[in-house]
């Protein structure tokens, strides 16, 4: 009988190429979509850097090589987004952005499904007002 495989981690559906491809889709659906305006406003008019720092830190807490705490020293992601007033419309359009970045990289329903709690929570871990 075969056993059970282990359960995978996002890094290990999505692989460091799927990530790449996920940081890079998240800001070009960013970049397009009107009720993401205020987000995108707070943002660099460039967005190489943060897509490839937003790769680097997803893949470390997608369960793979923590690239962006081997480059820049661990960093508190709240202290981070301190300079930008993030409330639950803010969270809310980032999560928007995130979701329709998953479907546009063809992640599958579980991925999806394993990522939603997890990505709520972190977006919420940098909110900083409360409205
Ligand atoms: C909840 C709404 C969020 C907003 C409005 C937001 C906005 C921003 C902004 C404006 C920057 C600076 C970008 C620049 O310099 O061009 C930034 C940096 C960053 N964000 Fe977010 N962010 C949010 C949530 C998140 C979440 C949930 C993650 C991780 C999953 C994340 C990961 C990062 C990273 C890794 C950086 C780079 C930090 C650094 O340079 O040290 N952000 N974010």
């Amino acid at each position: 009988m075969n056993k059970p495989s282990a359960p995978q981690s996002p890094y290990g559906i999505l692989g460091e190429a799927g990530i790449k491809e996920l940081a890079a889709a998240f800001y070009d659906v960013m970049n397009e979509r009107t009720e993401a305006a205020t987000i995108r406003a707070m943002h660099e008019k460039n967005t190489d850097v943060i897509k490839q720092k937003l790769y680097e830190y997803l893949s470390g807490w997608m369960g793979g090589p923590p690239l962006f705490s081997d480059k820049y020293g661990s960093v508190c992601l709240t202290s981070a987004h301190k300079p930008y007033s993030i409330g639950p419309d803010e969270r809310d359009q980032w999560l928007a952005c995130m979701d329709i970045a998953l479907e546009r990289i063809d992640a599958s329903e579980s991925l999806q499904a394993m990522l939603k709690t997890p990505m709520y929570n972190i977006a919420e871990a940098v909110r900083n007002q409360d409205i």
